[in-house]
């Protein structure tokens, strides 16, 4: 690859090095068009993970945030998982360090907590957790928790309280979010709203109450796709990040997907999933780096939750 290479010869050269590799390319849905559009499979963080667990590729290019390839690796020791950028990180993720976690488990022994942790979270808070939940499957993992033990659920708490309202089951919630759906108010939908007022609105749990109370539907971005195809909405207003709408555009082009005027966007970048480009996957699948590691020990404590959610979840 030259500086001036273009957007062309970098796919060329990153399905050549693909093959090269045995590598798989999986992407999130909030990656960027080009990514999308030369990855193996695009998804929601549920189906990453399934994807990566039944891959046979000797590489997985994980084109999403650290603890997505992370979990990947956790699922597939023998493989060589690697990622455009090892700085994409998360929000959620830093808002619960793994020794806060094991600090306020250890104050609270008395309480016998059933931890719930949103895929959103280090290797090491996984492996503090009783079963790893997604925004795809977070109401099936609650339904199936023991009755008889308090939940914690982390660390996410619009997430939490979404899935305690769909459950009807009381729990105590780390006090994390995302920031980026966090970003979204009330106020900026209504104004979209009010612009298109038959508009169906879906948005994603990790936004607020105020904001999950205007939406017709709240889900995770692949469940996304199913009410954009089955909605019979011709204007659908999306509320989560970005990159969701190369994913729509390209599945339900008949339907008017509005990320809303720039001056009160509903869809805004996640600074993180942001950072990988065509240029650094490139790098990454040439050099085999940056590359997950972890501990095998931490791998094999991170993965029983993973796998429990796994199970649960097919
Ligand atoms: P999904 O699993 O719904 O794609 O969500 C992942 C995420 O990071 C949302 O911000
Ligand atoms: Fe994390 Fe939010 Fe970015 Fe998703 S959108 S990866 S939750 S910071």
């Amino acid at each position: 690859m030259t500086a001036t290479a273009t957007t062309t010869d970098l796919r060329a050269d990153i399905l050549a090095l693909k093959e090269e590799r045995n590598a798989v390319i999986l992407a999130h849905n909030y990656q960027i068009s080009e990514i999308q559009e030369i990855a193996d499979y695009v998804g929601d963080s549920l189906g990453l993970s399934f994807r990566a667990q039944e891959t046979d590729a000797e590489v997985i290019a994980f084109c999403g945030v650290h603890f997505m390839a992370e979990t990947a690796k956790i699922i597939n020791p023998e493989k060589t998982v690697i990622l455009p950028d090892a700085d994409a990180g998360c929000s959620l993720e830093d808002s619960c360090p793994a020794p806060e976690l094991k600090a306020f488990l250890e104050e609270n022994a008395d309480q016998n907590y059933y931890v719930i942790t949103y895929i959103n979270s280090s290797a090491a808070v996984k492996a503090l957790s009783d079963v790893i939940c997604t925004s795809g499957n977070a109401v099936r993992i609650v339904e199936a928790a023991p009755k008889d033990r308090p939940i914690l659920f982390v660390p996410d708490q619009n997430l939490g309280a979404w899935v305690s309202q769909q459950t009807g089951r009381q729990m105590d919630f780390w006090n994390g979010n995302c920031y980026v759906h966090v970003e979204f108010t009330r106020e900026s939908i209504q104004k979209i709203k009010d612009e298109y007022p038959d508009a169906a609105v879906v948005a994603h749990p990790e936004c607020t109450t105020a904001v999950r109370l205007l939406a017709d539907e709240v889900c995770s971005t692949e469940k996304m796709v199913h009410f954009c195809k089955e909605s019979p909405s011709q204007n659908i207003i999306v509320v989560t990040e970005s990159g969701m709408l190369h994913r729509l555009r390209r599945e339900v082009p008949e339907k008017n997907l509005i990320a809303g005027p720039t001056d009160h966007c509903a869809c805004a970048d996640c600074r993180y999933m942001k950072m990988n480009t065509m240029e650094k996957l490139y790098l990454c699948l040439r050099d085999l780096s940056p590359e997950v590691t972890l501990s095998e020990e931490e791998r094999e404590a991170a993965k029983a939750p993973i796998m429990r959610m796994l199970e649960l979840s097919k």
